[in-house]
This record gives structure tokens, C-alpha cells and sequence, in this order.
């Protein structure tokens, strides 16, 4: 699991003029507070599992510039993209609930193609997208792929076979340029062409 601060967040938040950070996997909430401490206008993270999300709610109880919800990402960002306004920075970090001990759907496991294409259907290009363990993404050119490591570390259920780089990158490739950033766990990161 990469953070956030394995980022520039701060500089990409003042260089794009990104007023929210919505985020995928709230966990122990400790992205959210690192937003709030980048100076983020309003912050919105969903998680799967409900105590997590209640634990996140006693944290942040007296924060109103902190949106929590008990959701799938799918789901939450269904609900939230379409109401957000100003340029946003997304930290898309929820996957393999399983690996948390909670049982769940096949498609929840790994959803981040389809979390890509609701932004790119929803959102504008002035979006700052980054997508952490792009390292389970089985793809030769994936650069941050290391072909046995998880298997080796005991990790064999987070090998992701059956999706691509390019895949993942298709819905935003008009709108952003993007990199696999090799640091930490893998991350994709997308930034708006239009800058
Ligand atoms: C790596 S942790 C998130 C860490 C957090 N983003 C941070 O930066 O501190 C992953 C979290 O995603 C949640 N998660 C996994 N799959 C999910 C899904 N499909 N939808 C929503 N949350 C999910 C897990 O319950 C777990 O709490």
C-alpha cells in the first residue's frame, strides 16, 4: 500500500487548482487527514466495510469539510462525480476487500477500470487522477509488475490477470497524460494535457 505522501499532492493541488479530494478506501482515514492537512476545500472517501467507516466518522465527527460513506466505489462515485464542481484530485486506493478479511462481490475486488471510466464520463480534464498498487496489475508493460514477487511474498490472490495498462489509461488517454510511477506500490498517475 502506497499513501499519499509517496505524491507531490500539495504542488499538484496548487499547480491544477484542485479544490476536492475524493478518494476510493477510506481504511484507517488516514488519507483523509493527510487532504485536510494539503488544504483540500472538501474531502469525500467511501469504504466497504461499515466499522471502518464508523471508526472514520468518530475521527472526523467535528470536520465539516469531511463527506464519509458507507459504499462500494462504484456506487459512491455514481452518487458523488456528478454533483462535484471545481477541478478535484482522486486517490483511487479501494481494493481486494477479501484481503481485509470482508467477504465480497468478484467485481469489488478490483474495480478500478470501471472507476477510471465513470470519471472520464463524468468529470472534466482539469482532474488530477492517481490509481496505488498498480504493481498487482499482471501486464508486461506495466513497469511497476514484477512477474513472482507477490506469489513469492505469499500473495498470490492480489495478481490481477486480466487487466492492462491500456486498458486502464484508454478513458482519460484524450484528456491526460499518464505515467506508472515505479515508487512505493505502483501508481498511475494522470494529469490534465490541457495545462
Ligand atoms: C489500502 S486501504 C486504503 C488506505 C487509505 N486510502 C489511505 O490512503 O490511508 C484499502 C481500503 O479499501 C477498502 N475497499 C476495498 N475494496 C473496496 C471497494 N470495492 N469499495 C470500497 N472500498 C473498498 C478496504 O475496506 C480498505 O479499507
Amino acid at each position: 500500500m502506497s499513501s499519499i505522501h509517496d505524491l507531490p499532492v500539495d504542488a499538484l493541488r496548487r499547480r491544477y487548482g484542485l479544490a476536492h479530494f475524493v478518494e476510493t478506501g477510506t481504511h484507517l482515514g488516514d488519507g483523509v487527514q493527510s487532504a485536510l492537512d494539503c488544504g483540500f476545500e472538501h474531502v469525500h472517501s467511501c469504504d466497504l466495510m461499515e466499522h471502518v467507516v464508523e471508526a472514520a466518522q468518530r475521527r472526523f465527527a467535528q470536520n465539516p469539510r469531511v463527506s464519509l460513506y458507507h459504499a462500494d466505489s462504484v456506487a459512491f462515485l455514481r452518487e458523488v462525480l456528478p454533483r462535484l464542481s471545481g477541478p478535484a484530485f482522486f486517490w483511487l486506493d479501494a481494493h481486494f476487500p477479501d484481503f481485509y478479511g470482508y467477504p465480497c462481490l468478484p467485481e469489488q475486488r478490483f474495480p478500478l477500470a470501471e472507476e477510471l471510466r465513470l470519471i472520464a464520463h463524468h468529470r472534466s480534464a482539469k482532474d488530477v487522477i492517481a490509481c496505488d498498487d498498480i504493481r498487482v496489475v499482471a501486464d508486461p508493460h506495466n513497469p511497476a509488475f514484477m512477474p513472482g514477487v507477490l506469489e513469492r511474498g505469499g500473495h498470490a490472490a492480489l495478481v490481477v490477470p486480466d487487466v492492462s495498462i491500456a486498458t486502464l489509461a484508454h478513458p482519460l488517454a484524450a484528456t491526460h497524460t499518464w505515467r506508472v510511477d515505479v515508487a512505493a506500490e505502483g501508481i498511475l498517475l494522470f494529469e490534465p494535457r490541457s495545462a
